[in-house]
């Protein structure tokens, strides 16, 4: 398998229809709408879409209008809603491309109002970051002057404090039983609370991450999550092999330094392709089956690991996945850097990083 390039992500989207699945057995709500924003967190999202609609999954989700458009201009035709606030020249684009909008304020609601398109109430419950106040959703009802075909809002810990779930969840209930929403579908779950908060399911959940295997409490310990199939590897390969000798230091400002005769591999990756420099002399790569250290500084475009005398020019480097026996998870490789797991797909950046697509049977 793999790409004949200098760094490159490989995407299982058999893994991707995979965890669709399993999140549907796992959720009481007749649909799923799968978020795909950022570039399906650095996936891919034109072929994460199609493999999530063919997984099950009912509808789509990005942040952006621009986004929308990527999915609709590749001939994507579910429904997708746009998370963020809306310009009005981002309201006429989602007009013309059939995204569904989000309001997350009266006069966004005002501004909507004769459009036409199709809207979803955001609904601020706790997180205090975007949404209409609890107290503004009858003004912004009225300002729309026709039921939202969807409400929804959005949970800050459903990863890690079950009682501010059940406070933002109780807020969100007294909003729906206080305003007649009518058939308006009802959504509240990220990727946790679709795992761990049925009474947050309603009549639809909103993963992002568990889409991708990756773990939505960030649990290096759990890298499949729950039996999600984590579908990312990034790859690279063995561009150069020289010996240290005891004392001699490595990459910018000579961090490392041999404690003895040692040899050392130099891998095309850096952090301008989102290896991040957070992880330097901390992370750990896989070659020929086994973990090898990063050997100081990670540079913009490459890095160094510490191998045995087995390690051949030119063997493949996983530096996030599986390889043989042995994964790097994303969760371990976030904890390195001092980031979330989100952060470290998100981050392969795109121009630099090729993307190949597997297609695992079975799956
Ligand atoms: C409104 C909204 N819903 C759902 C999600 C998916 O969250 P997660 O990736 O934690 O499942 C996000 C992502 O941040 C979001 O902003």
């Amino acid at each position: 398998m793999g790409f004949p390039g200098r760094v490159w992500a490989e995407v299982d989207l058999g893994a991707i229809r995979h965890n669709v699945r399993l999140l549907r057995r796992r959720s009481r709500a007749p649909r799923l709408m799968a978020v795909v924003k950022a570039d399906a967190y650095g996936h891919g999202a034109v072929p994460v879409a199609r493999a999530a609609l063919a997984g099950g999954a009912d509808g789509l989700a990005v942040a952006t209008v621009a986004e929308g458009s990527e999915l609709r201009r590749a001939g994507i035709r579910a429904p997708i809603l746009v998370f963020g606030d809306l310009s009005p020249v981002g309201l006429r684009l989602a007009i013309r491309e059939r995204l569904a909008v989000s309001v997350h304020s009266v006069p966004s609601a005002r501004r909507i109002a004769a459009s036409g398109v199709e809207v979803h109430l955001k609904v601020d419950t706790g997180m205090n970051r975007w949404g209409l106040e609890p107290a503004e959703v009858g003004e912004a009802l009225r300002a729309l002057g026709r039921p939202p075909e969807g409400v929804y809002t959005h949970l800050a810990c459903a990863d890690s404090d079950p009682e501010a779930t059940r406070r933002q969840l109780e807020t969100f209930d007294a909003v729906l039983a206080a305003h007649p929403f009518g058939g308006a579908l009802v959504h509240a779950a990220n990727s946790a609370a679709t795992l761990w908060h049925p009474h947050a399911h309603y009549g639809c959940v909103r993963p992002g991450i568990a889409l991708y295997g990756l773990h939505p409490a960030g649990d290096a310990g759990d890298p499949g999550g729950e039996g999600l199939r984590p579908a990312l590897t990034l790859r690279s390969y063995v561009a150069a092999v020289r010996r240290l000798e005891s004392g001699e230091g490595v990459s910018y400002g000579l961090t490392f330094r041999a404690p003895g005769p040692m040899l050392a591999a130099t891998v095309p990756v850096g952090y301008a392709d989102g290896y991040r420099r957070a992880l330097s002399g901390r992370a750990e790569a896989l070659v020929r089956g086994r973990r090898r250290p990063l050997l100081g500084r990670v540079s913009m475009d490459a890095c160094v690991f510490g191998v045995d005398g087995d390690v051949r020019l030119g063997d493949e480097v996983v530096l996030l996945g599986r390889q043989g026996d042995e994964v790097v998870p994303a969760e371990e490789l976030a904890a390195w850097a001092g980031t979330i797991n989100y952060e470290i797909t998100t981050g392969l950046n795109p121009r630099r990083v090729e993307r190949s697509y597997a297609d695992v049977q079975g799956s």
